[in-house]
């Protein structure tokens, strides 16, 4: 291993893989390597055209691939036997996050390139395998059986090959065999794809005759359809044409120079270097770069390897750059040609593929990863969902397991990034559940809202210091959480009443009270308790900036929620406070009747009956009710926030 002090995981496997498949690859070194996709359900022969091209090129590693076996499990991948995925960077988080994708990898070569062929199954329900398999590839064959011609699954495959950006698509219209190879069959075909390929926007296919079974047109032309030349057709084999179609990392090298730094390399003081791939365009020493997001210029004074330093580094190189300024610079910033860099936003238009069990829920915070960027992101409710078979768009809610479809996204920090449609590297995303950590879905960014761009923060002059300072006190916010009927407005009340008599200035926000006014437009849905929660983390840091000791008694059942609110509050203000009292307890109380209703079925969605309670991890405060009394409780919440206790 090159490098002990980087310890993200992520670099760590990169690493540990990448120096197997230089020592797999290295005596193809000198070629291209082009990945593409197959898509077509097993009828279409999808199996018999991959076996086709790994027979006819003679290339199965069988020992190389065992030793990548071994190697999946030396660095931790799911206990499977191989993991081909570790070998594609596209979703490369995917296989942290340990989604289990059924995609298999193959390899093979010709005299002139190296191959990666992802072999996805093709039914409806595997959107999600299609679209990883996807997500890395320059060109996509769709399979089409010559006796059937172009299916509603034609149409998926197409749909979501060009949703992904793949911008080379071969028609491979197979089992022209079983047709007596005849033209009007296959013209027919074309036309009838044509017609569906520009509905979608698709500009250009190659469409080829072939057999996979017989081997025509696969790696040279065949006798049986001398009419496939001329103006009209491809007249190439498929093999020959995979050689020679321009590869993604080709057409990323003439881009403009973009890098998302991976981490700051400072082994000692006497150097500090910038380190990531290269994701589009080149480098040269003595050029002149923008870091983003904070647009501060410098030039390139040393482009480093650890084969040595470079006169020129292009897209896909993994490289070291020094600046000739201390500019600030650091993991998930983008460094750019000076004058034409990406733009930096924080809403967003995008598309989304869900790729897990639990639906989307819109308002509630995830992770976003893009690229080497990593900021907190809310989901809005979908404008619509997209039906892959018929492309029609309909009304949603919410996006379910292998649903695509576009909504609004608002991330809580600018990011820097460019449309997916020209950077699939800074437009390409994906949500990750912050109490799971599993990849919940891949987004795609359209363009950001112009009005991000257009509301600016206004300066103020008297702030949250000057506030507090005269109200003589440290603002803070004592966020209750626990079921209904726990006891959190009676504690509440209480500890309000004790600070006030300390000359305290506060202000308790209770949840009856707020859903009264401020939020009686919200019921008890999920979706409806996330905004809930929202609006009440927003006021309670408005009134702690206006130096107030904030107290609020609100069930906030899910745990991810109180912690977008902890996050907006400055290190140390946040207090969770656990009103921990058991449902039993709670039931048995029943001061306001609702449980005794709730068990009747005559209201819905409650607390601990059919709506679920995340109890808190590790609340700074956890009141247990069973043994302390109310009094008790407020005095030890008042002495915690005091710092007395
Ligand atoms: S939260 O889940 O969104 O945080 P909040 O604290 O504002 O809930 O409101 C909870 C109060 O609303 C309860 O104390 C109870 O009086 C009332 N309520 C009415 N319907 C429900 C319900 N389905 N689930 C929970 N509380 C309910």
């Amino acid at each position: 291993m090159a490098d002990i002090e980087n310890t993200d995981p992520k670099y760590v496997v990169d690493t540990l893989i990448a120096e197997d498949i230089d020592e797999y690859l290295s005596q193809h070194e000198h070629k291209t390597m082009l990945r593409f996709i197959t898509c077509g359900s097993v009828d279409d022969g999808k199996s018999t055209l991959i076996g086709r091209l790994l027979y006819d090129s003679k290339m199965i590693f069988e020992d190389q691939l065992d030793a990548l076996a071994n190697d999946s499990k030396k660095v931790g991948t799911q206990g499977q036997d191989i993991d081909f995925a570790l070998l594609v960077d596209g979703l490369a988080a995917e296989r942290e996050q340990g989604i289990t994708i059924d995609v298999a990898y193959r390899f093979f070569n010709t005299e002139k390139r190296k191959f990666i062929v992802a072999d996805c199954p093709g039914h409806e329900q595997y959107t999600r395998n299609m679209v990883t398999g996807a997500s890395s590839a320059d060109l996509a064959v769709i399979l089409i059986d010559a006796r059937k011609g172009v299916l509603v699954q034609t149409r998926r495959h197409s749909y979501l090959c060009h949703l992904i950006g793949i911008k080379n698509i071969v028609l491979a219209v197979n089992k022209m065999d079983l047709v007596d190879y005849s033209q009007e069959v296959f013209d027919k075909i074309v036309a009838d794809y044509s017609e569906f390929a520009a509905s979608i926007g698709i500009e250009s296919f190659t469409a080829m005759p072939i057999s996979g079974f017989k081997g025509d047109n696969i790696t040279s032309l065949s006798e049986n359809t001398p009419w496939y030349k001329g103006d009209a057709y491809a007249g190439v084999p498929l093999v020959e044409h995979l050689e020679n179609v321009e590869v993604l990392s080709s057409v990323d090298a003439d881009k403009p120079f973009r890098m998302p730094v991976q981490w700051v390399n400072r082994p000692n003081l006497d150097f500090r270097g910038f380190s990531g791939q290269i994701a589009t365009g080149s480098v040269k020493p003595g050029e002149k770069i923008r870091v983003l997001p904070s647009g501060k210029t410098s030039t390139v004074s040393k482009i480093v390897t650890f084969d040595g330093d470079l006169d020129e580094a292009v897209a896909g190189q993994s490289v070291t750059i020094c600046f000739e300024d201390e500019i600030d610079c650091s993991r998930g910033s983008v460094i750019s040609v000076a004058d034409s860099p990406p733009q930096t936003a924080d809403q967003f238009e995008s598309t989304f593929v869900w790729l897990a069990d639990e639906a989307m829920v819109p308002g509630r915070a995830y992770w976003l990863k893009l690229g080497t960027q990593m900021v907190s992101a809310t989901v809005a409710e979908p404008k619509y969902e997209v039906n892959v078979n018929t492309m029609e768009k309909l009304a949603a809610k919410t996006l379910e397991l292998n649903a695509i479809g576009v909504a609004e996204l608002t991330t809580d920090k600018q990011i820097v990034f460019e449309p997916y449609a020209e950077n699939r590297q800074l437009g390409g995303f994906i949500l990750i559940d912050k109490m799971t950590n599993a990849t919940v879905a891949a987004g795609m960014i359209n363009f950001s809202l112009r009005r991000s761009q257009n509301v600016h923060w206004q300066a103020v002059d008297i702030g949250r210091r000057q506030h507090s300072a005269l109200k003589n006190q440290v603002p803070a916010l004592l966020w209750f959480t626990g079921l209904s009927g726990s006891g959190k407005s009676t504690i509440a009340n209480m500890v309000e009443k004790k600070l006030h008599r300390m000359n305290r200035h506060t202000f308790l926000l209770d949840g009856d009270n707020v859903r009264h006014g401020l939020n009686k437009d919200l019921g008890f849905t999920e979706a409806d308790r996330i905004e809930n929660i929202r609006r009440v983390g927003e006021v309670s840091k408005l009134m702690t900036d206006a130096g107030l000791i904030v107290i609020t008694a609100f069930i906030s059942p899910f745990q991810a929620d109180r912690e977008m609110v902890r996050s907006m509050m400055p290190e140390g203000e946040f207090f969770e406070v656990f009103i921990d009292t058991p449902l039993k307890v709670a039931e048995a109380r029943d001061v306001k009747g609702l449980y005794k209703k709730a068990r009747e079925g005559k209201l819905k969605n409650f607390t601990g009956i059919d709506s679920p309670y995340e109890a808190p991890r590790s609340p700074e405060i956890r009141i247990d009710t069973t043994t302390m009394s109310p009094e008790e409780a407020a005095d030890l919440i008042v002495d915690t926030l005091l710092g007395d206790a």
